[in-house]
């Protein structure tokens, strides 16, 4: 039988479900997803306040090798650490402030460029999906009832083209 024809943008998405035990497991998370991510990746954090999306970055730039601490964005919408190394820069964005979404994020005049970086946003939802035609999404959530306090479920939701290979690509943890 043949396969239906859905279009040249109509790859499904690639869905991973993992059990995170605690804020050393998620930063070690932020390692593995550091692993498979190049120059003009878009990932996006979705989770409550205290979910871990500020961990998991952390993690993020410890495998990309940037430098400075990946800390919260207070007071600034985003930063830049640029590479050691011959990687990319990791633009860190919290847009929760971020009212008008795009237009606001390229008035920030960031010395950087995007294409040239990964930008890994916070509360994105809704604002940022147009930096990229394919994205990676991380959400975050605490098990519902779950008496472990430091137990998240994180589904990595990768759409498009780019991360069809997530499956096999994401090193073990
Ligand atoms: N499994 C876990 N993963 C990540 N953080 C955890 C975990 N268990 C407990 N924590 C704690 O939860 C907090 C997560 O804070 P973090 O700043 O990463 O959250 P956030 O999602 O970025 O919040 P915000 O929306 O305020 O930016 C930390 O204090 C961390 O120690
Ligand atoms: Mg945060």
């Amino acid at each position: 039988m043949e396969a239906a024809h859905n279009g040249p943008a109509a790859t499904a998405p690639v869905i991973l479900e993992l059990s995170v035990g605690s804020p050393d497991q998620m930063r070690d998370l932020g390692r593995r997803i550091a692993a498979v991510l190049a120059p003009g990746d878009l990932v996006m954090l979705t989770g409550e306040l205290g979910a871990g999306k500020t961990t998991l970055t952390r993690g993020l730039g410890e495998g990309l090798g940037v430098r400075g601490a990946v800390t919260s964005p207070t007071f600034v919408i985003a930063r830049v650490h640029p590479p050691l190394g011959s990687g990319p820069a990791l633009v860190h964005v919290d847009a929760y402030r971020l009212g008008g979404g795009l237009d606001e994020m390229e008035d920030l005049d960031l010395d950087v460029s995007l294409p040239e970086s990964v930008v890994v946003v916070e509360w994105g939802d809704g604002k940022v999906e147009e930096l990229a035609e394919d994205r990676l999404h991380v959400v975050i959530d605490r098990a519902v009832g779950d008496t472990d306090d430091e137990r998240r479920t994180v589904r990595l939701v990768g759409i498009g083209a780019r991360w069809a290979g997530l499956r096999t690509d994401l090193p073990e943890g």
